[in-house]
Formats: C-alpha cells, structure tokens, sequence
C-alpha cells in the first residue's frame, strides 16, 4: 500500500496546479495519471484562455457574456468569483513559464471567440494548452514531494461506506474518502492508495461519442467514480459540441479553433452562401449553440456531410504565422486554409456538467475534491462561453489547494486499514471482441440519439441501448480481470447513462440540451442533480 497526504488523479491544468500548491506547503502528494504525463484535454487546447486583462475590458462585461452564453443557468456568485479571480490565475500562469504571444508592441496579443464583446483571450499561438502543460510538468518535475505515477488508472475511491458494504469492521463516523484503488496498466496489477484527501481531475468524456475533439483519454472516470461513491453529478444534458472540427473521412476530428472565426472567418453552405446571419445577428461570432446547431441544420436540409471555414481572405502567411499548428496539420490534409476553403463539422467538445462541488471544489464527501471540467461548479451553466475553461481549472485549483491546506491541518487519522483489491472469480479476459464490439456501439449511439438536436423518441432508444450494455459490462466486470479497456467502457457507459437521464429530465430546451419535443425555455431555470439511487 502507498500513503499520501494528497492525490491528485489527473495530470492536466487543473490537477498539475492543485498539485504543485498543495505540495508547496509541504505535504506528500501523489499524481496518478492513465497516459503518458502530458495526454489530456489540456495539452490540446488552442485558442486560449478568458480574462479581463485589456484597459477596454471590464469584468462585467466578461461576467454577462458568461451569463449570456449560459443561458439562465450560471451560478451568480460563482461566476463573480472566477471572473474576478481570473487576472491572478494569469499572473500564475506567467509565473510557471508560459509566455503569451505578444503583438509587436510589446502588449499582450488577444484572440477573440464567439459569445465574448470583447478581444480578451490570453493565448500562445494556436497551442496554448501545450505550452500550459509543458510549463506546470516542469514545476511539478522539480518539486521535491509530488510523484507522477504515468499509466496509473484509478478505478474507484474507497471510502468509509464501501468498506461497510463489503462486510469491513469500520469504527463509526460520517462516510469520508481514505483512498483509493489504481491499476498500474503496464504490469496490469491493482494497487492501493491511502491518503487523507483525493483530488479528483480526470477532465471530460468526449469519449463516449463516436465523433469528439478529445484525446483517448476523455472517458470520464472521475465523474463515474464519484457517482458510484455516492456523490451528486449535475447538468450532464448540457454537452458541447463545438462548431468547427476539421471534416475527415476516419473517426478522428482535430480541431480548428473558434479565434479562426473571431479573425474573420465565414461559414458557408456548400452553395457557398455565408449562411450564418440567418441564424443570429452576431453571425460566426455567436456562442456555440447556436453556431453548431446552424451547422446541423444546413447539413440536415441539404443532406451533406460538412459545411466550408473560409478564411483564404487573410493570405497564407499571416495564417501560417497566428495559426501555425492548424495551418500544418490542414496542410497534412492537403487544404492549404490561405487558398482552400476548411470541410467542417461539429463535433462532442466539452462537457458542462459535471462533479457538483462549491467554490473550494469540495464535493458532498468529506476529503473528496474535484476541478477542472469533471467538476460543475455553476460557472457555465446551460453552455460554455469560449476560453473559460481553462480559467475555471486554473482558479478552482488555486481555491481548492487553500482549502485542503486547511482541511489537512485539522485531519485525524480514522486509522481504517484498507483492504487489499478483490480479483473475486476473475479470469484472464478472451472477450475482448465483445468489449470492442460494445465500445463502438455506445459511441455511434451516442452521436446518433443523443446529439445536437434531440427528441424523447431518441433519447428513450439510446437509454434501452445503454441498459443493455450496463448489464453487460456489470457481469463482465464481476468475471473476468480489470483492463483498462474495459474499466473505460464501464466509465462510459455510466456517463452516457446519466446524460441520457438528465436529458430526459429536461423538458425544455435550453442552451446546449435542444429538443423537439419541448422546444420552449421554462420560467424558471434550474439544475438537474443526479445521485446514485435518486434525482433531486
Ligand atoms: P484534462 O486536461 O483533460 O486532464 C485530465 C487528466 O486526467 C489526464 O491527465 C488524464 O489522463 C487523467 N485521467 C483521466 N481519468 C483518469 C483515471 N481514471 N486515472 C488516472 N488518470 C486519469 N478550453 C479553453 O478554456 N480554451 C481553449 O482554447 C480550449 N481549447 C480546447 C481544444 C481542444 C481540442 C479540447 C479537447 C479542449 C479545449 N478546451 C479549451 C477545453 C479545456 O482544454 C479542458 O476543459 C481543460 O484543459 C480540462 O483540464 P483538466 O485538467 O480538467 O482535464
Ligand atoms: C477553441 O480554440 O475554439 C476552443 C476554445 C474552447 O474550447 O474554449
């Protein structure tokens, strides 16, 4: 067994900064990471990161294109809060080593995206999410108390109440987190992690749809774990596909990001018609929603497979120079994005929902912690305005470390020991077709009911579907050894589930969750809050 004070699952922006804070004060921490240290969500970002920083800005106009893009559903105080908190989450930023790209005066150069009145996304190049990755991994390399365990999966936190189910002798007190269980996925062992408190930033679940800007590890674990430990997940319904994803003939769907459009790229049908003023006023620059709905239904009407990105009017080499990653990788397309015009689609980008935790990213059991976009704090409400995630990551991080500090100082140690993993009957896996085969399935199921525009009729089938595969996966679970293949696909299937159930929960349509069934707002706005056993 391994004892910690702290463990981080998750080694992108929101567990690197938690981690490196935490250990600032002196305490032991581990991060647990499934990859290699740098593969997830926050190693692909591109276009930036939201915050008032310009003299022209103001916090209030950046809080109500928050509101706006949120659609009836930010949390007010939250939003105040992060907003407010975003110049200091910068100065953190440069402090670590990530260098925004300047203009050549000398200030600060600032993308703008849809949904935002002002240019103010902080940015480096078109990879910003890699230079934020590179500069935290080398902090945390020099930190003398972290330890990075790569290829490390967490699979479930063990807490007080599991212990009692399974039939432990536990001395009695509130049900808390005392650590968790990791399969090392290289010598394919399970492992057992104590520690007094577990961060849990696991990042999205892209994943789970068969089309998704997300690297392969987007599956949503996190969020699986904390459901299963009893903790509330909300607003799961509202998932967010972004408009533009490079149109490829394979799965695979790189991203070519919104501060495109905010330099003034237009969308075009395939009749070359700038379709998108039909839609709204704001035309290319209005929030996501809108614009990937647009998208669906120009391809939907005309039944076609992509629409166009047209920004040739720029010219080759000021493309090459402000967007040097997307201009290679189109060009690895033979699309040269200064001549020809870009095939796009929609594709699952971010999830709104998430892990219910408060401004110190503390959730409803005791030492259990979650940020970064497994978390839902109420900053995005209904829908995401561009760039404020990596901003939510980085303050909830920064609050969160100040209130395990504090948690740690009060901490006693309940001293339950902690049961070994059980392999029950297991027995090596020769299924693996069946785990592939059911992989696939929920991912096209996903895409096809659960997507952009949605109806009852559809999400009713996709929720059959998704029955039958966590029937399966339970019983495959209980019989054979754990791979991280099938502990993914069991992940998965728990969060379709739950986006399924919010979905069928919300009678209206509302920011990223459209129906046609009931394609009318409520009155009333409110969250839809699932927990093991119940809604409320
Ligand atoms: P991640 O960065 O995804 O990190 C999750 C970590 O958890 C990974 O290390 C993963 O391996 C690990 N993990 C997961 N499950 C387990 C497990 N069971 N055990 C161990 N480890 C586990 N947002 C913006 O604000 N601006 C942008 O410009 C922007 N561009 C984007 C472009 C792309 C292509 C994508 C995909 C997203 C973009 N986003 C952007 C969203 C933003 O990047 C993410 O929301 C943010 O980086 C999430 O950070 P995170 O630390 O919460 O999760
Ligand atoms: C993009 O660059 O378009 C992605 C920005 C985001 O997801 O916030």
């Amino acid at each position: 067994m391994k004892r910690y004070d702290v463990i981080v699952v998750g080694s992108g922006v929101a567990g690197l900064s938690f981690a490196l804070k935490v250990a600032s004060q002196g305490y032991q921490v581990a991060i647990l990471t499934k990859k290699t240290r740098a593969e997830s969500n926050t190693n692909y970002a591109q276009g930036g990161i939201a915050s008032v920083t310009s003299s022209t800005d103001d916090f209030n106009l950046h809080i109500q294109d928050t509101f706006r893009a949120g659609d009836g559903l930010c949390h007010e105080d939250v939003v105040r809060a992060i907003v407010g908190d975003g110049p200091d989450a910068i100065q953190e930023l440069i402090r670590v080593g990530v260098s925004f790209s300047q203009l050549d005066d000398g200030r600060v150069s600032l993308h703008r995206e849809g949904g935002h009145s002002k240019r103010r996304i902080l940015h480096v190049h078109d990879i910003t999410g890699k230079a934020i990755e590179e500069a935290f991994l080398s902090a945390v390399a020099a930190a003398p108390n972290i330890d990075l365990h790569e290829h490390y999966m967490a699979i479930d936190l063990i807490t007080r109440q599991r212990l009692l189910r399974r039939g432990h002798q536990v001395p009695p007190g509130h049900d808390q987190v005392l650590g968790l269980y990791a399969l090392d996925t290289i010598n394919n062992v399970v492992e057992t992690f104590c520690a007094s408190a577990v961060m849990l930033a696991t990042g999205g679940i892209g994943q789970v749809y068969q089309y998704t800007t997300n690297p392969d590890i987007a599956t949503g674990d996190g969020i699986a774990m904390a459901w299963r430990a009893g903790v509330p997940i909300r607003n799961m319904e509202f998932v967010q596909f972004h408009p533009t994803a490079l149109y490829t003939h394979t799965n695979e769907r790189f991203l070519i990001s919104e501060a495109v459009r905010g330099e003034g790229a237009i969308l075009r049908n395939l009749d070359g018609e700038a379709f998108m003023k039909r839609y709204d006023e704001r035309g290319e620059l209005a929030s996501r929603d809108i614009v990937a709905r647009a998208i669906d239904s120009e391809m939907k009407t005309k039944g076609v497979s992509h629409v166009w990105l047209d920004i040739t009017h720029k010219g080759e080499d000021i493309l090459r120079e402000r967007f040097p990653s997307i201009f290679e990788n189109c060009l690895q397309h033979g699309i040269n994005i200064g001549k020809d015009y870009i095939p796009v689609v929609p594709a699952a980008h971010y999830l709104c929902g998430g892990i219910v935790t408060d401004l110190d990213a503390g959730t409803s059991l005791c030492g259990l912690y979650a940020c970064g976009e497994a978390a839902c704090t109420g900053l995005h409400g209904a829908n995401r305005l561009a760039s404020n995630s990596l901003l939510e990551a980085v303050v909830l991080a920064n609050r969160g470390s100040r209130a395990v500090v504090d948690f740690l100082k009060d901490y006693s140690d309940p001293r339950i020991p902690l049961p070994e993993w059980e392999a029950g009957v297991a027995q090596s896996s020769d299924e693996k077709v069946v785990l592939l085969h059911n992989w696939d399935e929920l991912k096209r199921t996903m895409w096809d009911y659960v997507g952009i525009v949605r109806t009852n009729k559809r999400l009713a089938r996709a929720q059959t579907r998704i029955k039958n595969l966590s029937h399966e996966i339970q019983e495959y679970y209980w019989k054979v050894n754990v791979d991280e293949q099938m502990l993914e696909l069991r992940n998965m299937i728990r969060v379709a589930d739950l986006i399924v159930q919010s979905a069928l929960y919300r009678h209206e349509s509302r920011g990223l969750h459209y129906t046609l069934d009931f394609p009318d707002k409520w009155d009333f706005a409110h969250d839809t809050t699932l927990r093991r056993g119940g809604v409320f």
